[in-house]
């Protein structure tokens, strides 16, 4: 694991989005696996900036979104549908075709349809050749997706119930009213997440510290689904101060490669 820590969010979005942008430069055709959330906001914002003024182009990249809320047309403003449009997909040339998300359209019960859209995610994403490059969050109760703690480690697309403070936390997207919040999603799993080619892992606030400590130096545990990223040969964790202060291993910036 690299991990990176800088000043301010706006640093390290900077940074992210750096990292996006050479992997681009360097291959026009990468798949990239999307998150979305309040933490990568302003690396999308940069993403904007750079197809914009330095005309960075992803006519020829792939995307792959992590997760949705079942039960929620896809244009509610709470969907991550319509978070996508709103805060990237409208504003650089993606071609629609290459916009892959799992769709929330299923009531919860209707199990078997959504383990055949889960399975045919799966297939997509192996016939794009699999992620070169997976954006990911951390959830304050240290789920990665909608991977809830307990999840199996080893765990592919599926149907998950959230957990109260999942909903509590996402509050902010449907009213600040938790209970606006849906109850199911349909995620990627932990193993499938695993696959990528390599993780670019943010995290930022004060309310996120114990939990990036609790994933980057406690054990390997499925009650913590972000440990699992200690597993991945290539982690990058790109951390603001507040985010990084309880870390207690060596965070000696100079010996961090740059990206
Ligand atoms: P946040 O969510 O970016 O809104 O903090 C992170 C996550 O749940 O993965």
């Amino acid at each position: 694991m690299h991990i990176i820590i800088r000043e301010t969010h706006k640093a390290m979005s900077l940074e992210a989005a750096r990292a996006v942008a050479s992997l681009i430069q360097r291959k026009p055709s990468a798949v990239i696996g999307l998150a979305t959330g309040e933490t990568p906001i302003a690396l999308y914002e940069e993403l904007i900036r750079l197809h914009r003024e330095e005309r960075l182009d992803f006519s020829r990249v792939t995307t792959f979104n992590l997760d949705e809320y079942l039960g929620l047309a896809a244009l509610h403003p709470g969907s991550f549908h319509h978070y996508m449009k709103k805060r990237l997909f409208d504003h650089v040339n993606l071609g629609k075709d290459r916009i892959r998300m799992l769709s929330g359209r299923f009531a919860a019960d209707e199990k078997d349809a959504i383990s055949r859209h889960c399975e045919e995610y799966e297939q997509a994403i192996a016939a794009a050749g699999g992620i070169d490059l997976q954006i990911l969050g951390i959830g304050a109760n240290g789920h990665i997706g909608f991977n809830e703690p307990g999840s199996s480690l080893g765990s592919r697309t599926r149907l998950v119930a959230l957990q109260k403070k999942t909903q509590q936390d996402n509050a902010v997207f449907f009213d600040d009213d938790p209970d606006k919040v849906p109850h199911h999603a349909v995620t990627m799993g932990i193993g499938t997440i695993l696959e990528a080619k390599s993780l670019l892992v943010l995290a930022l606030g004060q309310h996120k510290a114990e939990i990036v400590r609790k994933a980057l130096e406690g054990p390997v545990t499925a009650m913590v689904p972000a440990s699992a990223l200690q597993l991945h040969r290539n982690a990058i964790i790109i951390l603001d101060n507040e985010a990084a202060s309880l870390l207690t291993r060596d965070t000696d910036q100079s010996l961090t490669p740059p990206i």
